[in-house]
């Protein structure tokens, strides 16, 4: 195993789930987690009937960010100090992307 990618849904009636993923360090930056979250977004949205996906990351952890802006999901806001960390609170930053703009980018229309 080189990772993991986790979808759940966090919200049955208005059909929203949260996503994350982790892969082992020899096995960054080749593509893997674009790979695998876009596997996960195509059964969120293709196979699950969700309405929207959203996720959320350390400001600092650029990595994780631009995993989500490639996939196409949208910074929709920046929490303060919302979470403890190893050296202390941290910020966050919260992604989406709702199942229209999924459906719109993988038909290969512009959404923006
Ligand atoms: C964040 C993480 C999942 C990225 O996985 P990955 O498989 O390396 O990502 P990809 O190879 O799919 O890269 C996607 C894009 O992000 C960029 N990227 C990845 N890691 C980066 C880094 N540390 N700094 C800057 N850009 C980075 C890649 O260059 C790529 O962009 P490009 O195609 O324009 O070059 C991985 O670093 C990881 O598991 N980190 C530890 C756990 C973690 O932080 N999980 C997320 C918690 S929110």
């Amino acid at each position: 195993m080189i990772g993991s990618v986790r979808l759940e849904v966090v919200d049955p009636t208005h059909r929203t789930a949260d996503f994350g993923y982790t892969f082992h360090r020899a096995y960054w930056r080749q593509g893997y987690a674009v790979e695998a979250g876009t596997a996960i977004l195509a059964t969120a949205f293709g196979v699950l009937d969700l309405h929207r996906v959203w996720a959320t990351c350390d400001v600092r952890n650029v990595g994780s960010w631009r995993v989500m802006e490639k996939l196409g999901m949208r910074r929709e806001a920046t929490l303060r100090r919302d979470r403890m960390a190893r050296d202390g609170w941290r910020d966050s930053h919260v992604y989406a992307i709702l199942a229209e703009e999924w459906a719109a980018a993988t038909s290969g229309r512009a959404v923006r």
